[in-house]
C-alpha cells in the first residue's frame, strides 16, 4: 500500500518539502507519497491528536502548529521536549505518535557537509536572532558542546529568555554589544530576516572577527547573503543557508520511507530553479 507523508501547516502553498521528498521518492523508487495537507490553527489540536485518522503514516509540521503538535505526541525526541515544538512526526508500531525536531539536525548537517570538521576545536559562537530558528540552532550548538554561545537580539529580553532556556553555557547580549565578543568567536551565525530578499541588510562590523571563524546563514534568499559576501571578501569560510532546509528532511524521510536520503547538488539545484535563486 502506498504510505502517505504530508507538509502539514498553515499555510502549506508555498513549503518546498513535497518537492524534496518527491525528488527522494523518485530516486529510491519508493511506492510512497508526500502531499501538502493544510490544518488551521483552529483545528489543529483535533488534527494531531487524531493523527491516525488521517491515513499518514507521518508528517512535518510547519508554522504555526509546531507547538501543538508537540503536546499532542505520545512520545518526543530530546530535541522537541527542550524546544517544546515538533516538526517531524511518525506513528510508532504501536499507533503512538512520536515527535521529533530537526531544525538543529539540519543545522548541524549542513555544517558538518559544507565545512568538514567545523567542530574539531570548538570556541564560542554567536547566534543573531531569538526567534524559533534561533531557539533549535542555540539547542543544537549546546548539543554539540560549543560553549560558549552568545545570543544577541534586536530585543534584547528574547534573547535572555533565549539563553535562560536551555542547560548549557549561553549567554545574552545586547545588539549594541556585538562587537565585544566578535573576536572570540569560531562561528557567526545569522539567523534574523536581515538579508533577506526585500529585507534590510545585516550591517554589522565584521572586524574584529577572526578570520578563520565560519560564518553561515539561515536566508536563502538570496543564496549569497549581504553578510556571506562580506565575510567571503575578507577570507572567512562561508556557509549558506539552504542546506539546512534540506537536511532538515532527512530524518523524517527515513522514517516514514526506510531509506536515508543523501543531500545532493542535483537536489540544490532543483530546489533552487524551483525558488527561482540564482546558484
Ligand atoms: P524565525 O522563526 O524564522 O526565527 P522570528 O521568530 O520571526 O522568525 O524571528 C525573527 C528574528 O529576526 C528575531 O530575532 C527578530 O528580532 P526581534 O526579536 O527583536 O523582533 C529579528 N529581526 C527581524 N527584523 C529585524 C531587524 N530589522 N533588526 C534586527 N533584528 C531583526
Amino acid at each position: 500500500m502506498t504510505r502517505r507523508a504530508a507538509i502539514t501547516g498553515y499555510p502549506v502553498t508555498h513549503s518546498r518539502s513535497p518537492l524534496v521528498h518527491g525528488y527522494w521518492l523518485k530516486l529510491h523508487g519508493i511506492d510512497g507519497s508526500y502531499e501538502r495537507v493544510g490544518v488551521p490553527p483552529e483545528s489543529a489540536e483535533a488534527f494531531y491528536r487524531d493523527f491516525a485518522a488521517s491515513g499518514l503514516v507521518g508528517c512535518n509540521v510547519t508554522v504555526p502548529n509546531k507547538e501543538v503538535a508537540a503536546r499532542a505526541c505520545d512520545d518526543l525526541d530530546d530535541a522537541a521536549k527542550a524546544m517544546g515544538a515538533a516538526n517531524t512526526l511518525w506513528l510508532d508500531g504501536a499507533g503512538r505518535l512520536c515527535g521529533a525536531n530537526t531544525d538543529g539536525i539540519g543545522f548541524l548537517g549542513n555544517l558538518d557537509q559544507m565545512a568538514p570538521g567545523w567542530g574539531e576545536n570548538p570556541g564560542a559562537a554567536l547566534v543573531l536572532g531569538a526567534g524559533g530558528a534561533a531557539r533549535a540552532i542555540v539547542w543544537a550548538l549546546l548539543s554539540r558542546g560549543i560553549a560558549p554561545v552568545y545570543i544577541a537580539n534586536r530585543t534584547e529580553q528574547k534573547a535572555r529568555d533565549l539563553a535562560a532556556r536551555f542547560e548549557g553555557d549561553s549567554k545574552a547580549l545586547s545588539w549594541d554589544n556585538i562587537g565585544t565578543v566578535l573576536e572570540n568567536v569560531s562561528l557567526l551565525v545569522n539567523t534574523t530576516s536581515l538579508g533577506m530578499e526585500g529585507q534590510p541588510p545585516l550591517e554589522i562590523d565584521l572586524g574584529p572577527l577572526p578570520t578563520d571563524a565560519l560564518v553561515t546563514d539561515i536566508v536563502y534568499a538570496p543564496l549569497e547573503t549581504p553578510l556571506l559576501a562580506a565575510a567571503r571578501a575578507r577570507g572567512n569560510k562561508v556557509v549558506d543557508g539552504l542546506g539546512m532546509l534540506l537536511h532538515q528532511a532527512v530524518p523524517g524521510f527515513e522514517r516514514w520511507f526506510g531509506v536515508k536520503p543523501q543531500v545532493t547538488d542535483e537536489l540544490r539545484r532543483l530546489v533552487l530553479a524551483d525558488l527561482g535563486i540564482a546558484p
